[in-house]
């Protein structure tokens, strides 16, 4: 079975709140999305990558692709306004080959080959699989002022990561039903979900963090020092 993944980086990074879009900012002198690249391309579990980029950034991102030498890469197009709308347009830019697809954050730069094969191997036996490690803090469900609704017992709840790895007629199906009801997630999975589909977690990884804010980069500069 052929496998593929999109990458969205098609975000503005605006919790970063740096003056360049996060995918560039440098981690050890490379820009953070050439790290995330650099996994998929060395991966042999991978065939194809698809990158989603924001029109202003696809210059950049075509020329960065060709500084690294990634030869997977097939196409590199444009994504919307949300992280959503920029998955289903690179789910289209897939070959017709690709029967299995994996989406992961272009932002998530620090997960290794070695958890990313071991994760697609696990992902396997299911339709849809999804990386979540357990929570630390105890999350509470609050109303819009705040004020709390419920506490569900932590070791019932996930904090979920990417990759998420899917057979790709059911994301497709899933991203077709959503924009045609106008449902929007913040993830994948939760479109699959949604259609009534189980999705497994498997074991993520506790450095496989998204770089969203400033402290994050020191954070993810410490983490790529000691390997
Ligand atoms: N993303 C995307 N298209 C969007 C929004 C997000 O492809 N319209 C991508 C981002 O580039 C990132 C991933 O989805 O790789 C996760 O999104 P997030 O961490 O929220 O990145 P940004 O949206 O760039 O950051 P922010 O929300 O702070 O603006
Ligand atoms: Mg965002």
């Amino acid at each position: 079975v052929k496998l593929g993944v999109v990458i969205p980086a098609a975000g503005q990074g605006k919790r970063m709140g740096a003056s360049i879009h996060k995918q560039f900012i440098p981690l050890r002198g490379r820009p953070l999305l050439a790290h995330t690249l650099a996994l998929f391309e060395q991966s042999e579990l991978i065939s194809e990558i698809v990158i989603v980029a924001s029109r202003e950034d696809l210059q950049t991102i075509g020329e960065l692709v060709e500084a690294e030498g990634l030869q997977k890469v097939s196409s590199i197009v444009i994504g919307g306004k949300e992280r959503q709308e920029s998955v289903s347009a690179g789910l289209k830019a897939l070959s017709p080959l690709i029967q299995r697809v994996a989406v992961h954050d272009g932002a998530r730069p620090l997960l290794t080959c070695q958890e990313l094969n071991r994760f697609l191997t696990e992902a396997e036996k299911f339709r849809a699989a999804i990386m979540a490690i357990p929570v630390k803090d105890t999350i509470k469900k609050v109303d819009s002022q705040g004020k709390v609704l419920e506490t569900p017992p932590r070791d019932t709840l996930r904090a979920v990561q990417t990759p998420q790895v899917f057979d790709r007629v059911l994301l497709e199906e899933a991203h077709q039903r959503a924009v045609e009801s106008g449902y929007m997630a913040t993830d994948d999975a939760a479109l699959v979900e949604w259609l009534g589909h189980p999705v497994q977690t498997l074991m993520g990884s506790l450095e496989n963090i998204k770089v969203t804010t400033p402290e994050d980069l020191d954070l993810a500069e410490s983490i790529l020092a000691k390997r």
